[in-house]
């Protein structure tokens, strides 16, 4: 086993291409991001390990890697995984074995690079429109605009660039929890971030721009869910107008609505009270029209995708899940982890043939916490799955399938739109007993990740056989 230590890209990008020279296969590659004890002198010129695949090409041979495919690694460089470099690493090394797969989304490994760059790509998006520099009084030597921002990728150096590219001569810092990037109006300099929040900034300016805010503030307009879903809620806390904004929502939503902008109509003269109706004020909004875009949960936020539904466009059977676990969310396919292994059998046992089934969610982003280094799932909030339902809708009036199969709780009361829907009732003496909703069946099982969380042997048979029970009443139904 060899050790490399690296903390940015160009060294990770260095020790690269050593090991690759020297053939040394990603199993034999421990990478880390401090310095242990040794390490200074552990790792180069050291053969130990070379790898034993008889495909891995012989040292010394060239890895060559199209400037697509080497923007695409620096980029996902940028996301922030423990097991980052790694991954990359595995990457080019089967991309020297002549994997080229390994850059194509249906590659599991692909999907994941294709996921680590969009998600990064939306976090320098998110900076780029969220990051409010705050104007210093004037001290000599000293940034005149000071930022504060908390990516949750490491994104800062690419988006330094931009602000130096759009703000000329004019000089900035922009501090984050681990780094900040100064301008001093010619060239970028990195420095230690010594700031620790927005608060340790002082605003000359702050006082001129929150009068502007509150005066083109429209309260006959304003739209609580819109503002939310248009600036996600982790970026308030550091917008200099988050602090008033919840404060004037709260008065629209008291009477100013009604006299939005009267007095300032009022002096000129006239009417002095223009009544407007809530329902007209508001302006008619587009639904999000791709699922990639939605926002009308905070769940997108902390997920690395949106998971739509696949299979054929007609087809008679709809399986619908609760939400996307991890691996889900890493490929942007629905039940291909652990659970969607179970539901695969249970789907051979029943003879359903999986390509001629619709399988989707009730929930379509990735609801989780962190438990070490893991994203444990969790499970969605009642008004999550109200919101996504929307999604389910229009998935079932495209598809128009004669049978949907609720798998678990969560897809049954988003079937039925009824949050007070239970698996029970839906059973009879423990087998699954078909409803119609909708002019189509419904037939409810547990869910597949039930199955493995069972405690025992018994219970875990006995819900296995009722999702093939269920399974095998769909087929009947659409036979009949
Ligand atoms: N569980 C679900 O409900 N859906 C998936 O896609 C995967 C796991």
């Amino acid at each position: 086993m060899t050790r490399r230590v690296v903390q940015t890209f160009a060294e990770w990008r260095t020790a690269a291409r050593d090991l690759v020279a020297r053939s040394i296969a990603p199993e034999y590659v421990e990478w880390a991001s401090e310095p242990e004890d040794g390490d200074l002198f552990s790792g180069f010129g050291s053969q130990a390990g070379a790898t034993a695949l008889k495909a891995a090409p012989p040292p010394g041979a060239e890895l060559r890697l199209p400037r697509q495919v080497m923007d695409m690694i620096e980029d996902a460089a940028c996301f922030n995984a423990l097991d980052r470099w790694s991954f990359l690493y595995k990457v080019i090394w089967r991309w020297h074995l002549g994997e080229r797969d390994v850059v194509s989304p249906a590659d599991p490994d692909g999907a994941r690079l294709y996921a680590m760059v969009k998600a990064v790509h939306r976090e320098q998006h998110d900076m780029h429109a969220y990051v409010r520099f705050r104007e210093r009084k004037e001290e000599d030597g000293a940034p005149r605009f000071v930022a504060w921002f908390e990516p949750t990728h490491d994104v800062l150096p690419q988006v330094a660039r931009h602000f130096a590219r759009r703000m000329g001569p004019i000089t900035w810092l922009i501090a984050t929890p681990g780094q900040a990037i100064l301008w001093d109006g010619e060239k970028l300099i990195e420095a230690p971030s010594l700031l620790r929040s927005a608060a340790d900034i002082e605003d000359a300016g702050e006082a001129l721009w929150l009068t502007y805010y509150r005066s083109i503030f429209n309260p006959a307009r304003v739209n609580a869910d819109l503002l939310r879903s248009h600036i996600p809620s982790r970026f308030w806390k550091n917008l200099p107008e988050g602090a008033i904004v919840p404060a004037m929502v709260t008065a629209a939503n008291n009477g100013e609505r009604r006299t939005g902008q009267t007095g300032t109509v009022g002096q000129r003269g006239g009417a002095t009270s223009i009544p407007i109706a809530p329902e007209r004020a508001q302006p008619q909004r587009e639904l999000p029209t791709s699922l990639d875009q939605c926002r009308r949960c905070a769940l997108w936020e902390n997920a690395t995708q949106a998971v739509a539904g696949v299979g054929p466009a007609q087809a008679r059977i709809m399986l619908v899940g609760e939400q996307p676990g991890d691996q889900e969310d890493l490929q942007g396919l629905p039940f291909v982890g652990p659970a969607g292994a179970v539901l695969q059998q249970a789907m051979q046992e029943a003879g359903v043939d999986r390509d001629s089934i619709y399988l989707t969610n009730a929930v379509k982003h990735f609801k989780w916490e962190p438990r070490g280094k893991r994203r444990l799932h969790k499970t969605p909030a009642q008004r999550e799955v109200a919101a996504c339902h929307l999604w389910l809708e229009e998935e079932l009036k495209r598809v128009q399938p004669q049978v949907v199969v609720a798998l678990g709780s969560t897809a049954l009361k988003s079937l039925l739109q009824d949050g007070s829907a239970t698996m029970t009732a839906m059973m009879n003496d423990g087998h699954p007993a078909p409803v119609q909703h909708d002019g189509r069946w419904v037939v409810t099982v547990y869910h597949p990740s039930y199955v493995l969380r069972a405690p025992d042997e018994a219970s875990r048979r006995q819900a296995y056989g009722v999702i093939v029970e269920g399974l095998r009443q769909a087929l009947q139904l659409i036979q009949r």
